[in-house]
Formats: structure tokens, C-alpha cells, sequence
């Protein structure tokens, strides 16, 4: 019998929010909203949608394997030099070369439990072991405890800011004191899915103002630019790490399409400032929806927000009763916080379909 290795085994398959279509088949719905993977309600940014179409014809051709148009877009933009930058097939992607280029099996990495799915699920696959310490009793990332956990056996640090599926942030004087204490040799991941969101938090730490040789800051297309389905993230830290991290990489990452939309989609500020304006209002609406149903939720600087419940059957069933009514939200047991349900901004319309939804879901689990 074919012997497949016990890390793989235990693995589970990815699990993302439900397909509308395939929800749409199983219950016979005609209106189904899906608020379960902090995607872009506005779809993605025409520039982008723009820019494929006009590189669409080259795709027969491999793309360019440096990339060197988006990295060139992505330093102009940050004023960052080009050997700084690292891109690939979304930040999910470069976690995976990360502890690929970084560490070796069997090593040792620190990070927290209520964190994001892909840090467990690469780190697993590739065999390393997370040390993952739970979250502070407000749902935010314990720098302290990790700090105290922090030895010459620990190789990467991985943070997200602000957390999935929290929505939590630390500020930037927690980050200085805690990079202060964290050893030149242990690689700091500094993970910002949503900073676009984030960024009017003022003491919001954006990473990029930072130039610490043991830091690596995550950044994705997924979510503010609308570009999930291509593909495309990038890293930014000191050279020598991002070298390692090119001879890890597939070759070819990201694809064409994605790079040509990535570079028009960051400089698509209406887009970007439409993004963050229906973010702000979906928002508040849902916050204010939640505090009239008296329902928990963390306080959060993101698209979404993690809704607690006293149990974990009671947050199982609002997410089950949700999806039998049309709206696809995220149980986020496999993150490590099974009495949470994640669920993200929508268009307004979008949002007050959930609303009515959970009123009636409230008052039945
Ligand atoms: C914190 C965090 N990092 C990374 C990702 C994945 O991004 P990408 O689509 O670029 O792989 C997500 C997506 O949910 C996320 O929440």
C-alpha cells in the first residue's frame, strides 16, 4: 500500500465558505448573499478588469519570471527597493515559501490560536510546529505571552495585524516593543491582509514604515483591491531573506493576468476609496444591527467581524441556520475559536438581507 506521510494524513482538505452555486443547487434558494471569505463587495477594480483584457492575448506566452513590471510598480509605490519585494500567487502562497526558504523540518515557530487557518495549515503540511498560544481574553493577538515564549529554538514568528478572524489590531507601540525583544536570528512575519481597512486607526503600526532586518511584511490583492480569484501577493523585507524566498518560489508566480491587474488595481485610489467608504457603512450597519440584538462581537479595524457566542453548538447552528436561509458565513471552529461565526461587509444591500436574516436566526437557535 502507497504509505502517504502522517503530516499530509492528518491534514484536513481546505474548507472555504460555501459556493453560492453549489448552496444554490442544495436548498433551492433563489437569493443567496455570501459574506464568508472578507472578499471585495464592489468586485474588482475596473482597472484591473481593464488590464486583462489587454494582456489577455499574451497569455500563450510565459510571463516574465522576475516579474519585473509589478515589483517595479509595487517599489515606485512604496518607495521600497526592488530586490525588497517578493511576489507570488497570493500571501497564502508566501507563507508556504516562507517556512519553505526559512526553516527546516521539525523546527520550531510561534504564533496564536483564533489566528489564520493558512498559517496552521502550511505549517502542518510542511511539518514544522507552530507553537500557537491563545488569544488575550478581548480576542487580540498576546504579544506578552509570545514575547515569554520566544527562545534560539523559534525560527519565525507569524502575526497577522489585524488578526483573522478577530478583526483586532495591535498598535504600533506594541510593535516596537515587541520587535525590540524578538532576537535578530527569528523572522518576524508581519501579516497585513486588511491594512487598507486598518489604516484609519491611527496608531494602526503599517509595516512598510518599518526597516527591522528580521521582518517580512505580507500584504494580498484578495481583499481591498477585489482580486481574489487571480491570485497575487507580495513581500517586503530585507533582501537576503527575500533572495531565499525567490529560490523557493514555483516558477512563473504570480501569473501574467494577475500581475498586469495587480499593477493597475494599486493605482486604482476611487476604487480603493469607494472600497473603504461601503466598508465603513456596511459596517455599521451590521454593528448596529448586532448591539440592538445584543449579540457579541470582537472590536475590530477589518471588513468583518467575529460574532461570539456563549457555546460552540449555538454559533454551529447560527452559521447552519444562516446558510438554509441564503446567507454563506465562516464557522471559524478550524482557527481555533469554535463559538465564533466570521462574517464580512457587504454592498448595503447585501448587508441588509443579512441583517433580516440573523434577526429571524436569533430568535430560533
Ligand atoms: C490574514 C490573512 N492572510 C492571508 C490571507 C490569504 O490571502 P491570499 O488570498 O493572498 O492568499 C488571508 C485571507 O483570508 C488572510 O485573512
Amino acid at each position: 500500500m502507497i504509505q502517504i506521510p502522517d503530516r499530509i494524513n492528518n491534514l484536513t482538505t481546505y474548507k472555504a465558505g460555501k459556493p453560492i452555486d453549489e448552496l444554490a443547487r442544495e436548498k433551492g434558494l433563489n437569493r443567496i448573499v455570501k459574506l464568508a471569505s472578507n472578499e471585495n463587495p464592489l468586485g474588482p477594480s475596473p482597472k484591473a478588469v481593464e488590464a486583462i483584457i489587454k494582456h489577455a492575448e499574451f497569455i500563450h506566452r510565459y510571463g516574465d519570471p522576475n516579474a519585473f513590471d509589478a515589483v517595479t510598480a509595487l517599489s515606485v509605490k512604496y518607495k521600497k527597493p526592488f530586490n525588497s519585494i517578493f511576489i507570488a500567487s497570493g500571501s497564502d502562497a508566501i507563507l508556504q515559501y516562507i517556512i519553505i526558504a526559512l526553516t527546516n523540518e521539525g523546527d520550531y515557530m510561534l504564533s496564536s490560536k483564533g489566528s489564520f487557518i493558512g498559517w496552521y495549515v502550511n505549517s502542518d503540511k510542511l511539518g514544522r510546529k507552530s507553537i500557537n498560544l491563545p488569544l488575550t481574553s478581548d480576542y487580540k493577538i498576546d504579544l506578552e505571552a509570545i514575547k515569554e515564549k520566544i527562545s534560539p529554538d523559534i525560527k519565525l514568528i507569524y502575526l497577522a495585524n489585524p488578526n483573522n478572524p478577530t478583526g483586532t489590531y495591535f498598535t504600533k507601540a506594541q510593535f516596537i516593543d515587541f520587535m525590540n525583544a524578538v532576537p535578530k536570528n527569528t523572522v518576524v512575519i508581519l501579516d497585513e491582509a486588511y491594512t487598507l481597512y486598518a489604516e484609519a486607526c491611527k496608531d494602526y503600526p503599517n509595516g512598510l514604515n518599518f526597516d527591522y532586518e528580521n521582518l517580512l511584511v505580507l500584504r494580498t490583492f484578495s481583499k481591498s483591491y477585489g482580486l481574489a480569484g487571480l491570485r497575487m501577493g507580495f513581500a517586503c523585507g530585507n533582501p537576503e531573506l527575500i533572495t531565499a524566498l525567490k529560490k523557493a518560489r514555483m516558477p512563473f508566480e504570480p501569473n501574467t493576468l494577475a500581475a498586469y491587474a495587480a499593477i493597475a488595481a494599486l493605482e486604482d485610489e476611487s476604487f480603493l476609496e469607494e472600497t473603504v467608504k461601503l466598508n465603513n457603512r456596511s459596517m455599521t450597519m451590521f454593528r448596529e444591527a448586532f448591539n440592538s440584538l445584543s449579540m457579541n462581537y470582537t472590536e475590530t479595524a477589518a471588513n468583518f467581524f467575529l460574532i461570539i457566542f456563549e457555546t460552540p453548538e449555538k454559533a454551529k447552528n447560527f452559521n447552519q441556520e444562516c446558510l438554509n436561509k441564503g446567507l454563506i458565513l465562516r464557522y471559524v471552529d478550524y482557527f481555533g475559536i469554535p463559538n465564533g461565526v466570521r462574517i464580512n461587509s457587504g454592498t448595503v444591500e447585501e448587508t441588509e438581507f443579512a441583517i433580516n436574516i440573523i434577526k429571524q436566526v436569533i430568535e430560533i437557535i
